[in-house]
C-alpha cells in the first residue's frame, strides 16, 4: 500500500477486493488506485436548495469509495460490495447512449453511468475501467450516498485520466463546484429525482471541523467552524425508506414554484411601483411580510410550502451566526423549529422520524434534533451534548421499537475533509 496516502477504511477495503473480484480479468492494464468522497449530515436548511436559498451542511468521515485499474478498452466495469452484484457498461457513444444503458443497470450502477455521461458532455475523454464499489454512507438513509458514489466516480475518473483533466481549485480542468453541478444533473438522470445541490456540494467541499453556509443561487460558499469536543453530532436511521419519496420531492419542487408564480403576480399587481418584483425567481427572493400580504390568496397547500422554505431560510442564516459567534451549542431550537415546519408545513415527515424526534425532545443534553435529507424515512440528525448520548440511546432502544416495529441505529459523526484519490502501488 502507499503511504504517501491515507486511504479511508471503504477505500482499502475496495482495494482488497478487487484482485480478488477481477482476479480473472485480463484486460486490466493500469496501477491500481482509488477513489473516495464523503457523505453529509444537514445541520439546517432543508428543502431550500432548489429554492435558491441557504444549506449548511457538513461532510462527514463516512464515504463511498471505489477502487480498481484501467482497462485497455471503452468498458467500466463494476462490483459493488453492498449488493453483491456486478454492473458493466461502455463508455463508447456516451452521452447518447446513456437512456439506453441506464435501463439495463442496477440502480447503484446508473450513479456512476450518469456522472460518465456529464463528463464525456463537458469535453473529458475517458478511458475503461473495472473497479470494486464500497462505502460506508447508510444508502438511502438521507446521508446523501448517491452524491458521495457520484463525487467518488469523478474522482476515480480524473485519477484514471493520469492528469488528462483535474479537480481543484486553481489550472484545474474542473472546479471542486463544477463537479457538483455535474454530479447534480448525472443524478436527475439516474434516479429521476429533481434534486438541488445540496448533497454533491458538501460531499465536494468537505472540510475538517468546518460546516459549509452554501448559497445555492450564487453558489457562493464559506466555512464556518464546528468544532465543539463537548457536542456530538448523532444521525439516527429510522430504517424505513419509502418509494413515495421521489414523486413527494418532485411535487413539492413544483409547488414552490407554482407559489413563486402566484405570489410574484400579485406583487406586482399590487405593487405596481415595486420593480424588484419583476426579477422575482424562487421562494429565496419573497420575505416574510409579502407571504403574510398575499397569503390567503395562496391555496392552503401552497402557502404551507412558502411558509416553511422562508423561514427555514432565516433559520438559516441565524444558525449560520451563531456558529460564526462559535456558539454551536446554541443552535439546538432552531433544529427543533426546522423539524416542525417539515413535518407541519412541508408534510415530508412521517411516523417513525417523528417518534425519534419525540424521544429526543424528553432526553435533557439534547439541544436539538429534525429529520433530516428529502423526507418519508432516513434518518434525524441530533445535536448532543457528550454525556447525554447515553441517555439518547437508552429512550430509543427502549421506546422506538414499540411504537413504530423497527429498530434504530445511531451513529456518531465528525466533520471531514471531501473527496480524494490516490494510487495503491
Ligand atoms: C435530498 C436532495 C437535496 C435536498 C434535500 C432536502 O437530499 O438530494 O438536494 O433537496 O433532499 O433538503
Amino acid at each position: 500500500m502507499n503511504e504517501s496516502v491515507t486511504f479511508p477504511s471503504s477505500a482499502r477495503e475496495a482495494l482488497e477486493k478487487f484482485p480478488v473480484v477481477f482476479q480473472d480479468n485480463v484486460d486490466s492494464t493500469g496501477f491500481l488506485g482509488a477513489a473516495w468522497a464523503p457523505g453529509r449530515v444537514n445541520l439546517i436548511g432543508e428543502h431550500t436548495d432548489y429554492n435558491d436559498g441557504f444549506v449548511l451542511p457538513i461532510a462527514v468521515d463516512r464515504v463511498a469509495a471505489l477502487a480498481g485499474r484501467t482497462r485497455s478498452d471503452d468498458t467500466v466495469r463494476l462490483w459493488s460490495t453492498h449488493f453483491q452484484q456486478y454492473a458493466q457498461f461502455s463508455l463508447a457513444g456516451l452521452p447518447e447512449t446513456f437512456v439506453q444503458q441506464c435501463c439495463t443497470l442496477p440502480a447503484w450502477a446508473r450513479y456512476v453511468l450518469g456522472v460518465a455521461g456529464e463528463l464525456v458532455k463537458t469535453g473529458v475523454t475517458l478511458v475503461g475501467f473495472d473497479a470494486v464499489v464500497s462505502g460506508d454512507v447508510p444508502l438511502g438513509g438521507g446521508m446523501s450516498s448517491s452524491a458521495a458514489l457520484e463525487v467518488a466516480t469523478a474522482q476515480t475518473c480524473a485519477l484514471f485520466s493520469e492528469g488528462h483533466f483535474t479537480i481543484g481549485n486553481q489550472g484545474a480542468t474542473l472546479t471542486p463546484m463544477q463537479v457538483a453541478a455535474l454530479c447534480q444533473r448525472a443524478e436527475h438522470l439516474a434516479s429521476g429525482v429533481q434534486c438541488g445541490i445540496l448533497d454533491q456540494a458538501a460531499s465536494c467541499l468537505g472540510c475538517p471541523g468546518a460546516a459549509l453556509l452554501l448559497d445555492c443561487r450564487s453558489l457562493s460558499y464559506r466555512y464556518l467552524p464546528f468544532a465543539a469536543p463537548e457536542l456530538a453530532l448523532l444521525v439516527i436511521d429510522t430504517r424505513v425508506r419509502r418509494e413515495l419519496a421521489t414523486s413527494a420531492y418532485n411535487e413539492r419542487r413544483k409547488q414552490c414554484e407554482d407559489a413563486v408564480h402566484l405570489l410574484r403576480n400579485l406583487i406586482m399587481h399590487y405593487e405596481p411601483e415595486n420593480e424588484a418584483a419583476q426579477s422575482i425567481r424562487a421562494l429565496r427572493d419573497i420575505t416574510q411580510g409579502q407571504l403574510s400580504r398575499y397569503d390567503s390568496y395562496l391555496p392552503a397547500v401552497l402557502r404551507r410550502r412558502a411558509s416553511y422554505v422562508i423561514a427555514e431560510n432565516e433559520r438559516v442564516l441565524q444558525a449560520a451566526k451563531l456558529l460564526e459567534s462559535s456558539m454551536p451549542e446554541t443552535i439546538g431550537p432552531l433544529l427543533w423549529q426546522s423539524h416542525a415546519g417539515l413535518r407541519d408545513d412541508y408534510e415530508v415527515s412521517c411516523l417513525e422520524l417523528d417518534t425519534l424526534i419525540e424521544l429526543a425532545q424528553q432526553v435533557s443534553g439534547v439541544l436539538g434534533a429534525r429529520m433530516m435529507g428529502g423526507g418519508f424515512g432516513g434518518c434525524t440528525i441530533n445535536l448532543v451534548r457528550v454525556e447525554a448520548v447515553e441517555a439518547l440511546r437508552e429512550a430509543i432502544d427502549q421506546q422506538y421499537l414499540a411504537r413504530t416495529g423497527q429498530q434504530a441505529s445511531l451513529d456518531i459523526c465528525y466533520a471531514a475533509s471531501g473527496p480524494g484519490n490516490g494510487w495503491a502501488i
